[in-house]
């Protein structure tokens, strides 16, 4: 199994209830709204550290607040801030809480009543935690499956907004993909196709070309995967070519990689027991991964403008 969970801590500096709190200090209430009816929405950005500037460069910090807040309209959720103030609270909780490691970051909006019914007309709440994490899922090379449960289609659950709810469909489908033995899962839309995997975007490479479903495959649309469209175009010269695949397209290919940014740049080598690029990681995948890595780190000055960097004073936590 190559998935990891990564530990939230107590001690550290949150933003809940519109102030600076220790997560150990919040309560939530069984009747909350969210909890019982999936009635949230989330992101997920990565800060990676930078060991010789001394500073966590926070990736994509103002996209992912863009489609978060985005997740918030459809909800009817007005979380009270807009994208600059969300960032400047999210670099202040780093700030305080110093992390000298890659952390990720969790900002939450939820129906916070505590009250039986569903409905959306509701007060909400808005809190933003982090946890340290290293990678999410191997980079060396993952065995999937195409799932049986397909992906929750737009007129349903919209996968478009990151919800809480939706991660159901999420977790099925990872739970069966571990059970049978495999690292992660493939969904396939309601009509057949390619739509993404558990919590990552897909690619494919097949004669000289990108391949990644469109987002009318009800796909989220990742941040990540913009990024790479962006590095294979500009710096590899190749086309990215956005177009409905087919589940023995997936079994063809020369290469298959996910994105995300818990993800980062995954290659698969193996789906449904069909080697991938001869169960190689292939060439192209590991030049992204290359690059991305260097543009995440803050490391490669003509991508500075995807970091935000925040000193970290050593000890600084208050
Ligand atoms: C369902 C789903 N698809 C795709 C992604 C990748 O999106 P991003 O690159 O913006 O993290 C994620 C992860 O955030 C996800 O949960």
């Amino acid at each position: 199994m190559s998935r990891k969970g990564f530990e939230v801590s107590d001690e550290q500096w949150i933003y809940h209830g519109g102030e600076f709190v220790r997560l150990g200090e919040v309560r939530l209430s069984p009747a909350t709204h969210a909890l019982n009816y999936g009635t949230g929405v989330f992101e997920g950005i990565r800060a990676y550290w930078n060991e010789s500037r001394g500073t966590l460069q926070v990736l994509k910090l103002r996209e992912h607040y863009e489609r978060f807040l985005n997740s918030c309209e459809l909800l009817h959720i007005d979380c009270g801030h807009t994208v600059e103030e969300l960032c400047e609270i999210t670099l202040e909780i780093l700030r305080r809480n110093a992390p000298r490691e890659d952390t990720y970051i969790r900002p939450l909006a939820y129906k916070a009543a505590e009250s039986i019914g569903v409905k959306l007309a509701l007060p909400s709440e808005l809190s933003i935690f982090t946890a340290p994490m290293a990678n999410y899922v191997e980079l060396t090379g993952l065995r999937c499956c195409v799932s049986s449960w397909r992906r929750v289609s737009d007129n349903a659950i919209p996968p478009r907004a990151k919800t809480t709810g939706s991660y159901i469909n999420t977790a099925l489908a990872v739970d069966a993909a571990h059970r049978a033995g495999y690292d992660e899962a493939i969904f396939l839309t309601q009509s057949g196709y390619v739509s993404e995997a558990s919590a990552a975007n897909i690619f494919l490479v097949r004669k000289g070309n990108l391949i990644t479903p469109p987002p009318t495959a009800d796909i989220l649309e990742g941040i990540t995967r913009a990024a790479v469209m962006e590095l294979a175009e500009k710096e590899l010269g190749m086309p990215v070519v956005e177009r409905d695949v087919g589940r023995t397209e997936l079994y063809a290919a020369e290469e298959v990689f996910f994105t995300g940014t818990g993800f980062q740049i995954a290659p698969v080598v193996e789906i449904d027991d069909h080697p991938i690029g001869g169960g190689r990681v292939g060439p192209v995948v590991e030049r992204l991964q290359e690059m991305y890595f260097r543009a995440a780190r803050g490391e490669w000055p003509e991508y500075e403008g995807w970091t935000v960097p925040v000193e970290v004073v050593h000890g600084a936590a208050r």
